[in-house]
């Protein structure tokens, strides 16, 4: 595991988009994993500037979300798809029919549809590197706790933190879903590469146990530790709660020496 502290939110979505470019740039026909959520709006408006000053090419690219609400149509403004559309794929180049969202108009054969999802991941040659934000309840995707730390995709109810949290991205007296399609635990984990992005103080708690704290299922995150690459991205409001902050410091400083390249 990579921690790197970033000063503030701004430089955490410089260096995480950094991170997707040279991705790309290594290999044009990449297989990014993608999620929504304010921490990653900064991330795509960097990535989209380096489309247009710098000529980052994502023409070969194929794109998997990892969530979306159940009940809400690609066109509802609150749905995963508008954000994906609105804040990043339709500014890119990336072609329409490598772009990969769950249905959230599904009203049966979920089971069916999933297998589909996960089967379309493993024809692309599964994902090479998957972006993560994290939620006040340690969730990653909408794995909320007591999710099976080998789950798969499926249809999940949300946690009444998710659903606090979320409300604010919805109008005072509108309805809300209360469930979602997102990508398993196990799913996730087979990503080769992850880059989880943590910002603020209220994701310092999660942050800390996710990281520091024992392999639960009560905070999926923390299923990350058992990947062999996976990279977080916290901001100083979100480590606040990490105790090892100075060991992170030093290995930071010591890959910037010995894998020059590496921190991006
Ligand atoms: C969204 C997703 C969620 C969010 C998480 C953090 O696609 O997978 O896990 O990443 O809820 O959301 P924000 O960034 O809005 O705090």
């Amino acid at each position: 595991m990579l921690v790197l502290l970033h000063r503030d939110y701004d430089a955490l979505s410089t260096a995480a988009a950094r991170i997707v470019a040279a991705f790309v740039r290594r290999k044009a026909s990449l297989v990014l994993g993608l999620a929504t959520g304010s921490t990653t709006l900064g991330m795509y408006r960097e990535l989209v500037r380096m489309h247009l000053d710098d000529a980052l090419d994502f023409s070969k690219a194929m794109t998997f979300n990892l969530d979306e609400y159940i009940g809400l149509a690609p066109e509802h403004p609150r749905s995963f798809h508008y954000f994906m559309q609105r804040n990043f794929l339709s500014r890119v180049n990336i072609p329409q029919a490598h772009i990969h969202i769950p249905d959230g108009t599904i009203r049966n054969g979920y089971e069916e549809y999933c297998a589909t999802y996960e089967a379309a991941i493993h024809a692309a040659g599964g994902i090479d590197l998957q972006i993560l934000g994290i939620g006040r309840d340690g969730h990653i995707g909408f794995n909320e706790p007591a999710s099976s730390l080998g789950s798969r995709t499926r249809p999940k109810t949300l946690s009444r933190t998710t659903l606090d949290d979320n409300r604010r991205d919805f109008s005072p007296g509108e309805e809300m879903p209360t469930a979602a399609i997102t990508m398993g635990i196990g799913t996730i984990l087979e990503a080769r590469h992850i880059v989880l992005l943590a910002s603020g103080a209220a994701k310092a708690k999660a942050v800390a146990k996710a990281i520091e704290g024992p392999i639960t299922a009560s905070v999926s995150a923390s299923a990350l530790q058992l990947h062999p690459d996976v990279t977080f991205l916290v901001d100083e409001e979100a480590a606040k709660e990490l105790a090892q902050t100075d060991y992170y410091r030093r290995v930071m400083d010591m890959t910037a020496k010995l894998t020059p390249g590496k921190l991006w």
